[in-house]
Parts: structure tokens; C-alpha cells; sequence
């Protein structure tokens, strides 16, 4: 059966070829349906800012006497970041332009893109305890049932590996049950960080997550220890009916709120900053300085393993992330401080990795694609010093959902002879589309049980078609929706409106940055009513809200809006939230742990080096 299939695959890849002598199709409409499947590499950035990387302006126009005036010691040199391997791509392929995040955090907007649906229908979006995962020991995580698209490539006869930051989840009962872990969701390997990285992982920063833990437990602490103490003076004056075995038990379970309180100060780095490979701890807490070098090792050790290809290589950087682990080799090289040093080191790990793929002959039978989690965050600084991306004309950054800047990314397709060269598409396109696309690809096909929100970017790539299927995309933060764009085809205009805009401070500032992340909902937000209209096609940046006097369309415009919004809350369902209280707090028993808990330590990397290196 397979090889009547096969035959009968081949002789349509002649009648193709013949067509393709006759012109009846655009050539690469026509290579389309000759192909093979590609193998994959997906580049996923954590937190880049699309106004970091050249190919999207980050190419300060200098004087025409730049050469000669830098020689002045004052003269101001705004160098551009330099990324000329992601330029590359840009360069030998497709480059999108309105390409969106389906969240502006990293949990939710990473199961959008794996699950090729809104974080709202898996469970993931944040419930307004949390936003995204805050332990590897959290019970929270992408749930079993949902299906990535890595999934269905692997069942479609693909090698997979992940390689990089997961943030999805590890354990729902028990220490090993790994259930939401990549190898459970469609990887056949893994290595790399469980969470993701924070300022604890490395000793010389402030303790980032331990700061504000204290804070709060200490709190707690103290309001326990209180009421233990007004019990215990109730049932010495006999005021309650308590027995003492009961004073004991609550003095018990105040202390060993303390007990963890105290204990999670330098332990946070042992409990979540640790790397994995597949199932197995490597290291626990984790050699930040070492990471970036083993991944880059990995991902090349991938590629060379399965190049006989078809495989996936998810690429998911701990770049650029804080605190900005950057190797010594890095540091000082670009002219944007520790941040754009650090986006130097990425782009040099992509320019690696392609050259890995030149070097095996992989470039044409590889489709390569670049983007990031979704926008810079704008008020990670240090002193004055910027410590996270630049949105560049884009209004906002991470932790905000509206605001073009924190869901507005790069989007860089790369397949050469399949997809054009050099061409740029302005029409809105989602990190949820390579869900369906890549799935195509493997000659798969999407569940048709459930509501996949993303669509087949292929045609558009490859220009058989001029518009995007995208006439509506929603812009949740959490649970909540804060925008609605609508792409308005005939016309071209692209509305956006805001139901709710987080309130900036200091005022006049654009971030929040006196709680370092936006909220979604509270006080934090202002509702607007009727909402705050822009049209993104005459004004990117959302500079000038338009009014019914300022544009005539305006009521209808809103109207419209108000029906697609309608019409997609009737295709949600309730589900599990595994954002919700009880999912997102450290769990000991699900702690994973190497060694005997709560002593866990290992450093596997070191004793492996050799065995590694026959791979
Ligand atoms: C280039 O990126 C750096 C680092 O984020 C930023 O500081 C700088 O303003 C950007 N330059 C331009 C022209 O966008
Ligand atoms: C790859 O594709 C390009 C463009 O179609 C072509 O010029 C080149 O010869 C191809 N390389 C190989 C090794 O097939
Ligand atoms: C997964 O299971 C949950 C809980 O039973 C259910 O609500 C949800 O619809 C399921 N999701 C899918 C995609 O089947």
C-alpha cells in the first residue's frame, strides 16, 4: 500500500514538473506540491523587542562622514545591534511584518504557538493569580490533551528535539509523572531549562524572585504567628473550646510556613533553576555561564544526529531574557551595553546553527523560522542601564496585550527555492499560523475537534494568494479581553480597539514602572467606553485615538468589532485554568529533584563531557 503511494507520489511530482514546463501555475505554487517534507528550525527569542534586530530597523542612519567623525570622542555613535545572521534570513526569504503574539507573557503566548490556539482555550491563560508558571514545582502546566504541533510532526515520521526553555509545565501529581514535560507533548528530545531563566539563577544578581517572596511570607508569617498566639491566650483565659492538640497543629503548620519561607531564600536557584535532558536532571542549580555554549552544542549535535532528515528543531532560546547571561567572549561588543551584548551572542548562535545546516547541505530542504515570545520589556533596566528590548515605533512592550509593542514580533521564514527572496509582507499573520503551516508541511493534518485559530501561512509566503485569511485577532491579557484588531481587506485599514489600557507610571511614562509588569485587570487598568479606536495602517505607534467627529466610519467601524467579538466568545468553553491558585504554588512533592529532597544538587554535565561528545 505504502509503495503503490509512494508511485503513485512520484508520478504526480512528474505531471507537476510537466505543469510547471507549461506555466500553468506560479512556480512556487507549482514547488509546493512537488516537495518533499522539509525538515524544520524554529528560532524562538524569549523577550526580544522587534526594534533590536537590524532587518527591522535597527540600522541608525549614520552621517555620510560617520567614519570620520567617530574619531571625535564626542561624537554620539548610536550604533545599531548588530544581527547579521537573523538578517540573513530576512534577506534569503520571507519577512513579516504584522507578525502577532497571541499573549504577551511567555507561558501563555508559548502554548498559543505550540497549541495553534488562544491561551484562553487551553487553560493557560493567567486567572489574575498568576500570569505565567512561577515553579518547576507548580501543577500547573500545558494540559495532556491539548495537542502541539510537534506532535502531529512526530507522528508524521519527524525527528524532534527541543532544545532551550519550556515554560509549560513538568508535573500534575507526582514528582516523575511528567506529565506536561516535552517529551509527554511531542518531543522525542529535550534539553534544556523546565521554566526559565531569572534573576536567581545567577549568584551575582539580586535574588529577583526570593526578594519578593520574602516579602510576602514574611507577612504571612507574622499574621500566623499572631493568631497562634491569640489562641493560645483564648485557651489559657478558656475563651475557646480548642483542645490543645489543635493549638499544637496549627503551631505546626504556622512553623512550617517558616520553615519554607526561611528555606526558599537560596534555594529557588536549586528548586527551578535546573536543566534537563529529557527526562533526567543534569544540572541542579544550573552553571548559567554554561548554558549557552551546551545549547548551541545540542542543537548542532541535533541537526548532525537526524540529518537524514525529516526532523524539527525547536530552537527556544534562554536569550534575551534577564539577567543577560552573556559568555566573556560578548561582553562589551555591542555599543547597546549588556543587552544588545546579549543579543549579539544570539545572533551569532543562529548564524552557527545556519552554517550548520549550509555545512550538511540541509539550507534548501530546510524551512529555518525566527521570531520572538512576544515584545521587549521595557522597564527591566538596571540604574539607567537597559536591561530589556527595544519595540522600536510600537507603543508598550511584554506583560502588555494591547499595546502593539508587547505582542508585535519578528517573523522570518527562510526556505530557499520554495519561498521568495527578500520579500516582505505587511499583512497581519500570528505566531499561532505555524501551527497549521508547519503541520501542512509534514502532510498532516490539523484536530478537527477543536477550534485551531491559527491558518496555513504557505500560500501567503509564497504569494499565491495577497491577503492574510486574519480579518479579527483578539488581544487577551489573562483572561481578559484588551483589544481587538480587524484587518479590513477591502479597505486595507487595520482597526484596533481597546477595551483597557494599564495605567502607566510615572505618568507620561509608557510601562509600568514602579510594579515592573502592566496588570490585566483591577486598578492597575482603565476601561474605555466606547473604546479607544486607532487605525494601525495610518498609525502604528497608537498615537492618536480617532473619535466620531475625526472618522466618519467610526460607529460602524466598533459595530463590526462588537460582532466578531461575540461571535468568537461563543466558541470558547470553559476549561480546567491551570494558571489558577492551586496550579501555580510550589508543591514539594512535585519538586523534581536529584539527589534526596530537599537536598538536591547535581552537576551531571561535568562528569559527561566525554560521553557527549561521541554523539
Ligand atoms: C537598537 O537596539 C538597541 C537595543 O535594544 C536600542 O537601544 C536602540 O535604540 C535600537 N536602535 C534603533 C535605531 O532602533
Ligand atoms: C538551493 O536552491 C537554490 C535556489 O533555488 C539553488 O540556486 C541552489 O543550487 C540549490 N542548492 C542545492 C544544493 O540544491
Ligand atoms: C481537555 O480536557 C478538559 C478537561 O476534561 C476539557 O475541558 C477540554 O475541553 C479538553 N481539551 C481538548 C482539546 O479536548
Amino acid at each position: 500500500m505504502k509503495e503503490v503511494m509512494q508511485r503513485v507520489a512520484h508520478s504526480r511530482r512528474y505531471i507537476c514538473l510537466f505543469l510547471s514546463l507549461n506555466l500553468f501555475l506560479n512556480p512556487f505554487e507549482l514547488q509546493a506540491l512537488v516537495s518533499y517534507k522539509p525538515s524544520i528550525v524554529i528560532f524562538l527569542a524569549d523577550d526580544l523587542g522587534i526594534g533590536d534586530i537590524g532587518c527591522y530597523g535597527n540600522n541608525t542612519i549614520r552621517s555620510k562622514w560617520h567614519t570620520w567623525l567617530s574619531f571625535y570622542p564626542y561624537y554620539p555613535t548610536n550604533n545599531p545591534v548588530r544581527t547579521p545572521n537573523i538578517d540573513r534570513l530576512a534577506k534569503e526569504g520571507v519577512k513579516l511584518t504584522q507578525h502577532i503574539a497571541a499573549a504577551p507573557l511567555c507561558t501563555p503566548s508559548r502554548a498559543a504557538f505550540l497549541t495553534g490556539r488562544y491561551p484562553i482555550r487551553s487553560g493557560m491563560a493567567g486567572t489574575g493569580h498568576s500570569r505565567v508558571l512561577q515553579w518547576v514545582a507548580s501543577s500547573g502546566g500545558l494540559p495532556t490533551n491539548e495537542t502541539t504541533f510537534a506532535k502531529i510532526l512526530q507522528k508524521q515520521g519527524y525527528a524532534t528535539g527541543l532544545i532551550g526553555k519550556w515554560h509549560q509545565g513538568v508535573n500534575c501529581q507526582s514528582r516523575n509523572d511528567h506529565c506536561h514535560h516535552p517529551l509527554n507533548h511531542g518531543f522525542d528530545y529535550f534539553y534544556g531549562m523546565p521554566l526559565s531563566l531569572m534573576g536567581d539563577c545567577q549568584i551575582t544578581q539580586p535574588p529577583e524572585k526570593a526578594m519578593s517572596l520574602r516579602t510576602k511570607l514574611w507577612s504571612y508569617t507574622q499574621m500566623i504567628a499572631l493568631a497562634v498566639l491569640t489562641l493560645i491566650a483564648a485557651k489559657l483565659t478558656h475563651l475557646v473550646p480548642l483542645s490543645w492538640k489543635t493549638i499544637f497543629l496549627l503551631a505546626l503548620f504556622g512553623f512550617s510556613f517558616f520553615i519554607f519561607w526561611f528555606s526558599s531564600f537560596g534555594f529557588i536557584r536549586y528548586w527551578d533553576c535546573i536543566v534537563m535532558r529529557n527526562h533526567e536532571i543534569t544540572e541542579q542549580p544550573m552553571n548559567v555561564e554554561r548554558a549557552a555554549p551546551l545549547m548551541l552544542r545540542e542543537a548542532i549535535s541535533f541537526i548532525e544526529r537526524n540529518k537524514q532528515g525529516p526532523f524539527f528543531l525547536f530552537v527556544s532560546f534562554l536569550h534575551v531574557h534577564t539577567p543577560l547571561v552573556t559568555t566573556k567572549k560578548f561582553i562589551g561588543k555591542s555599543s547597546h551595553g549588556l543587552y544588545g551584548d546579549n543579543v549579539e551572542e544570539m545572533d551569532w548562535m543562529v548564524g552557527r546553527i545556519l552554517d550548520t545546516l549550509d555545512k550538511e547541505h540541509l539550507k534548501n530542504s530546510t524551512l529555518t523560522y525566527f521570531t520572538s515570545d512576544h515584545g521587549g520589556h521595557l522597564e527591566a533596566q538596571e540604574g539607567n542601564a537597559q536591561r530589556g528590548g527595544w519595540n522600536g515605533i510600537y507603543k508598550g512592550g511584554k506583560a502588555m496585550a494591547g499595546w502593539e509593542g508587547g505582542i508585535r514580533v519578528p517573523g522570518l521564514f527562510r526556505w530557499t527555492g520554495m519561498l521568495p527572496e527578500g520579500k516582505v509582507i505587511p499583512e497581519p499573520t500570528s505566531l499561532m499560523d505555524i501551527y497549521p503551516t508547519m503541520v501542512h508541511l509534514a502532510g498532516g493534518t490539523v484536530p478537527q475537534e477543536r477550534v485551531i485559530d491559527g491558518r496555513d501561512l504557505m500560500p501567503l509566503l509564497q504569494g499565491s494568494v495577497e491577503h492574510s485569511e486574519h480579518e479579527f485577532m483578539f488581544h487577551y491579557c489573562g483572561m481578559h479581553l484588551h483589544a481587538t484588531r480587524w484587518y479590513q481587506k477591502d479597505s486595507g485599514n487595520t482597526w484596533k480597539a481597546h477595551y483597557m489600557t494599564p495605567v502607566f507610571h510615572p505618568e507620561g511614562a509608557s510601562g509600568c514602572y514602579k510594579t515592573r509588569f502592566c496588570p490585566c485587570s483591577g486598578e492597575g487598568v482603565r476601561h474605555h467606553n466606547p473604546p479607544l479606536l486607532f487605525d494601525l495602517s495610518k498609525d502604528p505607534s497608537e498615537a492618536m485615538p480617532l473619535s466620531p467627529d475625526t472618522e466618519p466610519l467610526f460607529q460602524a467601524v466598533l459595530k463590526s468589532i462588537d460582532r466578531a467579538v461575540e461571535e468568537h466568545r461563543r466558541t470558547l468553553r470553559p476549561v480546567p485554568q491551570q494558571l489558577s491558585l492551586d496550579n501555580t504554588i510550589w508543591k514539594p512533592w512535585l519538586q523534581p529533584c536529584c539527589g534526596t529532597f530537599p537536598f538536591c544538587s547535581c552537576d551531571k554535565e561535568k562528569d559527561d563531557i566525554e560521553n557527549r561528545q561521541q554523539f
